[in-house]
């Protein structure tokens, strides 16, 4: 098959802000895409967002937002963080995207028909924040969810079922007669354990919310988040769409598909994508690359235990080849791997400050020092060349093939061979003992000569993790960008001069020193928005109301519902506040509204505007105006 790689991550749920644990899924896909690149293979690199469902819709709730206000403010956050990363996403998906919503309908009328899916009833236990239903069998103690532990919630209602059970033999010899298809082995072995306990048809539609892609022939239902979600993989590519070649090209005529996921979301790539594929007669040429979790001393990251580190927290200080050096190094192939500064610290003073920087700035300046900045072949051999060219030879090959198995933490300790090696060999041939000896030239120039490729070399390796840095030590060499690295042969010809200063790469830092200052209660950086012109402010109207009449909305803890008088007209507004206010203590308060927002319904009612809020959850403040007059226009 042609030289292509597609390359996926999950898509993201745009309930909340990503943090560095998910981001690692999205910095080691694109490790893999630039490396792909860098082999001469056209690639497609998707990444995007999972914008339906349960938790979403209960996430806009409880800030007083419409789930699509804030899926697109998530997304709009999440798009810039990416490029802020340096993320070379070539596709950005959105479940929310009509073309992805159609297509997912479609799909969902076509298994009906096919008798794949059937209407039926589902009385069970659902955890909303992994968005997966359980057995009684598969729940945690006190009826909790397996996977990640918070309580499930009781749901009977009308459903539709996906004939999983149907699959059962066709995926299992699937998986058997594809050994790579599930990579590391003991995830491998996991799914099919699992198969083998026996699959139970999985309830594919829910009634008791709104958010998410209706049933075509049956509305009141909508599909279930992981059908529409798994699908993004090939509508992104425009799946059937008018001009399908993107789909032609990557996903059919293609087996070279990367799809990267971390081990808690591995039952619905391993079991539910393929059989959805199946069912559907669609080709299933992709590799399921399965990677463990980044934690934190105390476990898991999670807002709840307040120990959350986000990306901009470590780049802002460190600058971003700093985290995607930790977070790639960090997570070894099937297992888990831990963030503390503690560590981070660490491998940044010795490995990135230190064993690479060091040799950087050690080697151009002694290429200046002893020939004018010049790097120069000859004939005559130190004693320890051979082996230092055999070391770089062979990382350099062995490095290739870790990449290419998503073994990105054994792949740069390949090139730290070279940069070690490249180190010692400092020491063994001592070059300022050569400088001193004029019958020494030769060999000290084969010295500079032999750093100077290792640099290169290591710097070509490195380009799709460290970013900023490599091309720094290209331009530092004085050689043309590297573009290419699928001949990285040794015996480079220089005919140029090296640059005759260098900045360190990475400054050592004083742990003491940064430990207190990272630990020490830190201001919330200001996330302002992109700048707006006066004209685009001016079109939000801006209006003081009364409050004459509130009450709580049914069935929710969070939302109240308000008549707002506003001048001469009474607007019903739906507001994520009854955390902080009783709908008693509302009446009669004159409040700033935004009037002219499109009507959305929130929890089935019409929401006809917005009262405006400092704050959030508990904090929250309405803005009031005592001495305003209801219906004046704010400028
Ligand atoms: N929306 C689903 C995926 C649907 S794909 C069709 C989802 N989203 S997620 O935002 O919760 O997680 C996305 C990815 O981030 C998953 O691969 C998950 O394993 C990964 N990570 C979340 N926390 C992580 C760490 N702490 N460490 C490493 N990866 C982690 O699941």
């Amino acid at each position: 098959m042609a030289k292509r790689t597609y390359i996926t991550t999950p898509i993201y749920y745009a309930s909340g802000f990503v943090h560095i644990g998910n981001t690692y899924t999205t910095i080691a896909a694109d490790a893999i895409a630039r490396y792909s690149r860098l082999m001469g293979r056209e690639t497609y690199y998707l990444t995007g967002m999972d914008e339906h469902g349960l938790k979403i819709q209960e996430a806009a709730e409880k800030q007083g937002k419409t789930p699509q206000q804030l899926v697109d403010e998530v997304a709009d956050n999440t798009r810039a963080l990416w490029s802020h990363l340096g993320v070379t996403n070539d596709g950005f998906i959105r479940t929310s995207d009509i073309q992805h919503m159609d297509k997912v309908a479609e799909l969902f009328e076509r298994y009906l028909a096919s008798d794949d899916i059937y209407l039926s009833e589902y009385t069970g236990d659902y955890c909303v924040a992994c968005e997966a239903f359980f057995t009684k069998t598969q729940l945690g103690e006190g009826g909790t969810c397996p996977d990640c532990g918070k309580p499930t919630r009781k749901v009977s209602e009308q459903s539709y079922f996906f004939r999983l059970k149907k699959y059962e033999k066709q995926l299992l010899d699937f998986i058997n007669e594809h050994p790579d298809f599930i990579q590391p082995e003991t995830r491998r072995n996991e799914v099919i354990s699992f198969i083998e306990s026996g699959l139970e048809d999985l309830c594919i539609s829910r009634t008791s919310f709104t958010w998410g892609v209706p049933v075509k022939s049956n509305p009141k239902h909508v599909i279930y988040v992981w059908l529409d979600a798994l699908f993004n993989y090939i509508t992104a590519l425009n799946f059937e769409g008018q001009d399908d070649s993107l789909y032609q090209k990557f996903w059919v005529d293609n087996d070279n598909i990367y799809q990267i996921v971390g081990k808690d979301i591995l039952r619905f790539h391993a079991v539910y994508w393929p059989i959805f594929l199946m069912a559907a007669n669609l080709p299933i040429n992709f590799k399921l690359y399965v990677h463990g979790w980044i934690l934190m001393k105390d476990g898991k990251m999670s807002k709840s235990r307040g120990n959350v580190v986000y990306p901009k927290d470590i780049t802002s200080r460190y600058g971003i080849d700093a985290l995607r050096y930790y977070l790639t190094k960090e997570l070894p192939i099937g297992n888990d791997g831990l963030f503390s500064y503690e560590r981070f610290y660490d491998r940044y003073n010795s490995e990135l400050a230190n064993d690479l920087g060091n040799l950087v700035s050690r080697t151009i300046s002694m290429i200046n020092k002893y020939f004018g900045g010049k790097i120069e072949k000859t004939q005559v051999r130190t004693e320890f060349d051979e082996d230092f060219e055999n070391v770089i030879k062979s990382s350099v090959k062995d490095a290739k093939v870790e990449y290419e198995a998503f073994h990105l933490q054994t792949a740069l300790t390949k090139v730290w061979q070279i940069i070690s090696r490249a180190n010692k060999y400092i020491d063994e041939t001592a070059p300022w003992v050569l400088a001193k000896d004029e019958s020494k030239t030769e060999e000290l120039k084969s010295v500079m000569y032999h750093l100077a490729e290792a640099l290169r070399i290591s710097a070509s390796l490195l380009h799709p993790v460290l970013i900023e840095t490599t091309p720094k030590i290209i331009e530092y060499l004085g050689i043309k960008a590297v573009t290419n690295i699928e001949e990285l042969s040794y015996g480079y010809e220089y005919d140029n001069i090296v640059a005759n200063k260098v900045e360190p790469l990475f400054k050592r830092l004083d742990v003491q020193k940064e430990l207190e200052e990272v630990m020490a209660p830190k201001e919330e950086p200001m996330d302002f928005k992109t700048n707006i012109s006066f004209e685009e402010f001016e079109k939000t109207d801006l209006r003081i109301g009364e409050i004459i009449d509130c009450k709580k909305v049914e069935k929710s803890d969070k939302l109240l519902l308000s008549s707002v008088k506003i001048g001469t007209e009474v607007r019903q507004i739906v507001s994520g506040i009854a955390t902080k206010y009783k709908p008693e203590d509302l009446i009669g308060k004159k409040v700033l509204v935004v009037v002219n927002l499109n009507p959305a319904k929130i929890r089935g009612n019409l929401s006809s505007g917005m009262l405006l809020c400092a704050g959030e959850n508990e904090d929250i403040q309405l803005i009031e105006v005592p001495n305003g007059k209801s219906g004046d226009k704010v400028k």
